[in-house]
């Protein structure tokens, strides 16, 4: 099989959730309400499935691996591109999590913002998907030899290995309040040392501590962590969290 083989298969996996979120943003235009518990099983799908397996893999195996080739000018542009398209897709992911909290919390406005995102998805994943699967995945096998080949096929089944095992070790550790981190903690100072608590579930963001789930490195203040960051115990966004007044006891 070819390392792009198993990134096709996923694809289809994709474009499957994505009809059915569209599906969602159509009953929400025609009822006015909103299935958000199906609405949370979709980003948890675009998180860890989309997001993180499948673009972890495309930018952090494959992508990688043709930037050390002489690629065509049009496949360099195809490549910055669908990479610039991973960075907005992961912060609509975020933006959908912010909107379902505003339509659980019962704002009137909420429920149109939420069909209006899953309207934008439901166009966003499949223009992309087609673009790798059409003018890129294919002819850029053309510039790895067979061991190549076997060499990235090899890295994405231990790549996903590695990531499920991290990603439900991450839950169990936060359910089971174990710190985080392996690393050492990094001791603030000042407002970048505020703890910060996730309102919907209690737990706590230490930023000496970071979070290791989420390849967030101990020293890193609330204020900086990234847009699609989330709460590693119950996965709100980071909008759900209030400062806890200073330092740890
Ligand atoms: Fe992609
Ligand atoms: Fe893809």
């Amino acid at each position: 099989m070819l390392p792009v083989g198993p990134l096709m298969v996923e694809h289809r996996l994709i474009e499957r959730m994505i009809a059915l979120l569209g599906r969602e943003a159509k009953r929400i235009r025609a009822t006015g309400k909103a299935d958000t518990d199906f609405v949370l099983a979709g980003i948890e799908f675009i998180r860890l499935y989309a997001d993180r397996s499948h673009h972890g893999k495309e930018e952090e195996i494959l992508f990688r691996e043709l930037k050390t080739k002489p690629l065509s000018a049009k496949h360099r542009l195809v490549l910055e591109e669908l990479e610039a398209e991973h960075v907005q897709g992961r912060k609509a992911v975020a933006r959908l999590a912010t909107v379902r909290e505003r339509v659980i919390k019962g704002e009137a406005a909420a429920i149109r913002d939420l069909a209006a995102l899953l309207e934008d998805l439901a166009k966003f994943y499949p223009a992309h998907i087609e673009k790798e699967d059409r003018d890129f995945f294919l002819p850029c096998m053309d510039y790895f030899t067979e061991d190549e080949r076997a060499r990235l096929l090899e890295e994405e089944e231990t790549f996903d290995r590695n990531l499920l095992t991290a990603h439900f070790e991450g839950l169990l550790d936060a359910r089971e309040g174990k710190p985080l981190a392996a690393a050492a903690p990094v001791e603030l100072e000042g407002a970048a040392a505020t703890r910060y608590g996730c309102m919907a579930c209690g737990y706590i963001y230490d930023p000496r501590m970071g979070d290791a789930a989420q390849h967030i490195p101990p020293g890193t203040p609330f204020d900086q962590l990234p847009d699609e960051w989330i709460c590693p115990h119950c996965h709100v966004t980071r909008k759900m969290f209030i400062p806890q007044g200073g330092i740890r006891p």
